[in-house]
């Protein structure tokens, strides 16, 4: 480790960590492990008991725009390893008749209290029924967060991206109930031309957040629309 100081986001001071080159470790993967060493926001994920630093994504767009309440029906998509879920988890009072939380990823993730865990496909066209078959009523917020593995063809990347959140999207406009919320990480600017229109139609408010603690670097950003018309 150097000695230099940084101050981390939580405000405290950090040591800037430097990671040896090992003989078997590929570059990418050391500058990978360097730059999870020093950033900030992954020492307060697991100083704060957070799965993952795109926890701190959400809370700031919900601090910009508050949408998750005591009595909420969420539904997580692109879920684990569980960030997004635990800051809902903070909000959305599970024992509520009218509160629900479901978490979906194409991968495992490990369960969570009061939460339904599915490890599902999003992108299989039974995948919205099978949705369907666990939630108890309509839905006050769809969350998607998710992101599928780079192909390395920027095109094909794109398109699959652009896939997923308009699948998202689809299902929120069948779940959300009136009032609802849609929150989708989009790329390369934002929400492709047809997408913001279909948003701008559907729901009372349309905005582009890119939350502080998404990477500068990162073509990411989220679009977050408010007020669904039903
Ligand atoms: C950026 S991560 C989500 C991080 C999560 N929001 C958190 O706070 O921990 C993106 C997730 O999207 C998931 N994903 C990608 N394609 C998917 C698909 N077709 N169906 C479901 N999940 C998918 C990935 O498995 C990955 O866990």
């Amino acid at each position: 480790m150097s000695d230099k100081k940084k101050t981390s986001s939580s405000g405290r001071r950090m040591m800037s960590v430097r990671v040896k080159t090992a003989k078997r470790r590929k570059n990418s993967s050391t500058q990978w492990l360097k730059r999870q060493l020093n950033d900030p926001y992954v020492v307060r994920a697991q100083e704060e008991g957070y799965r993952s630093r795109a926890a701190f994504k959400l809370m700031e767009i919900n601090e910009v725009v508050p949408f998750l309440k005591k009595k909420c029906r969420v539904v997580d998509l692109g879920a684990a390893p569980g960030g997004w879920t635990q800051v809902v988890l903070n909000y959305v009072d599970t024992n509520h008749p009218d509160s629900q939380v479901v978490a979906l990823d194409i991968n495992p993730m490990d369960d969570m209290a009061g939460v339904t865990v599915m490890e599902l496909d999003f992108s299989l066209p039974e995948a919205p029924d099978k949705l369907f078959e666990v939630l108890t009523g309509p839905v006050d917020v769809v969350l998607s967060d998710m992101a599928p593995p780079a192909m390395g063809h920027k095109q094909t990347d794109h398109l699959r991206i652009i896939g997923l959140v308009e699948m998202a999207l689809d299902f929120a406009l069948e779940v959300l109930s009136p009032g609802g919320t849609f929150v989708a990480k989009v790329w390369q600017g934002g929400a492709d031309h047809d997408l913001l229109k279909l948003l701008k139609q559907k729901f009372l408010k349309v905005k582009h957040i890119k939350p502080p603690s998404s990477r500068k670097d990162s073509a990411e950003t989220f679009v977050v629309a408010t007020g669904f018309k039903g």
